[in-house]
């Protein structure tokens, strides 16, 4: 039985992969949170991935607290950058492959069109740098990796835009929300299964894993102003959203107006089918109000 090694199991994605792995007879998994393995200890991290005969390593862990980054650099920077240094090194040495999780924000946001996995990077935030620099990490590192970049990422677990929202909603008569940043919404849990439908294919000899970088995203697009009004339409709220510019909303970190990603490579490679957004976050808002 192949093994293996979820690393940051409590965050969004962690716990979703945490929920979907018991469908999964293919693989025993070890699942490791903070408190067991902090990723900023090296030699732990070291330790843990050495002291079995993983298969797979599936990185959830990330400091995602985007503006928050802006003045606490070091940190982001050991989490999202200096960690995958260890994990691909160690990776290397016991033969596993890694899937690791990167973001639409290694890009500017200056495209008219969906950014590729070869276009140019150029991240504005300290987050975007330090994913950036995990990203060419890992590829340094001569594991045998996938690194799937995705945007917008929300689930049932965590704190996330649409909780936040269906919360405000429900509080507030009136909000005002971006409209000039666009984007594709992804349901965690969609994620989780193309990392686990990649592993399979993979352990069954159906399509080998091709190491490199793909993006995965909901399908379609919208902006932050068009996803609050939907959350809201499927969660029968009545709040009047109002657009405005991101110049009137300022934040310690620039997020890029544009980020939509291309997801042409993971569909040919890996020959998946992706969800529209609207289905997924009604499956999502349906899973917060059981
Ligand atoms: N969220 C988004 O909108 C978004 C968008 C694009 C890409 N992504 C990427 O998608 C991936 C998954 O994101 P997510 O939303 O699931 O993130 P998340 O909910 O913030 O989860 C990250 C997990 O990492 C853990 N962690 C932080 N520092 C750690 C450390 N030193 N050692 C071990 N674990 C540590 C966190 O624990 P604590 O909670 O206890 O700190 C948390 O459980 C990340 O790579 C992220 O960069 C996310």
């Amino acid at each position: 039985m192949k093994k293996i090694l979820v690393i940051g199991s409590e965050g969004q994605l962690g716990s979703e992969l945490k929920l979907l792995h018991s469908n999964f007879d293919k693989a025993e998994f070890t699942f490791t949170t903070i408190e067991s393995l902090d990723v900023t200890n090296q030699t732990d991290l070291t330790n843990q991935i050495t002291s079995d005969s993983y298969s797979y390593i599936i990185n959830c862990t990330a400091y995602t607290a985007v503006d928050k980054a802006e003045s606490d650099q070091a940190l982001a920077d050991q989490i999202n950058h200096q960690a995958l240094k260890t994990i691909g090194k160690s990776a290397s040495e016991i033969g596993a492959k890694v899937i690791h999780v990167s973001t639409d924000y290694v890009f500017d946001g200056t495209n008219y069109k969906p950014y590729t996995e070869i276009d140019v990077t150029s991240p504005n935030s300290v987050y975007g740098k330090t994913k950036l620099a995990g990203e060419k990490a890992l590829m340094n590192a001569n594991a045998n990796s996938i690194i799937l970049r995705t945007s917008w990422l929300y689930s049932m677990f965590g704190n996330n835009f649409v909780k936040t929202m269906l919360t405000l909603g429900k509080e507030r008569s009136d909000l005002n929300v971006i409209f000039d940043q666009v984007g594709s919404p992804t349901f965690a849990r969609d994620l989780a299964k193309v990392i686990l439908n990649i592993i399979e294919k993979d352990i069954t000899f159906e399509i080998s894993f091709q190491s490199g970088i793909y993006h995965y995203s909901n399908e379609g697009v919208c902006s932050w102003f068009d996803f609050t009004r939907t959350i809201h339409e499927i969660a029968n709220i009545t709040c009047n959203v109002k657009p405005i510019e991101s110049k009137d909303y300022p934040t310690a970190a620039p997020r890029p107006h544009y980020s939509v990603l291309n997801k042409s490579k993971i569909k040919t490679v890996y020959n998946v089918d992706i969800p529209y957004w609207k289905d997924s976050l009604k499956e999502c808002i349906a899973n917060i109000n059981q």
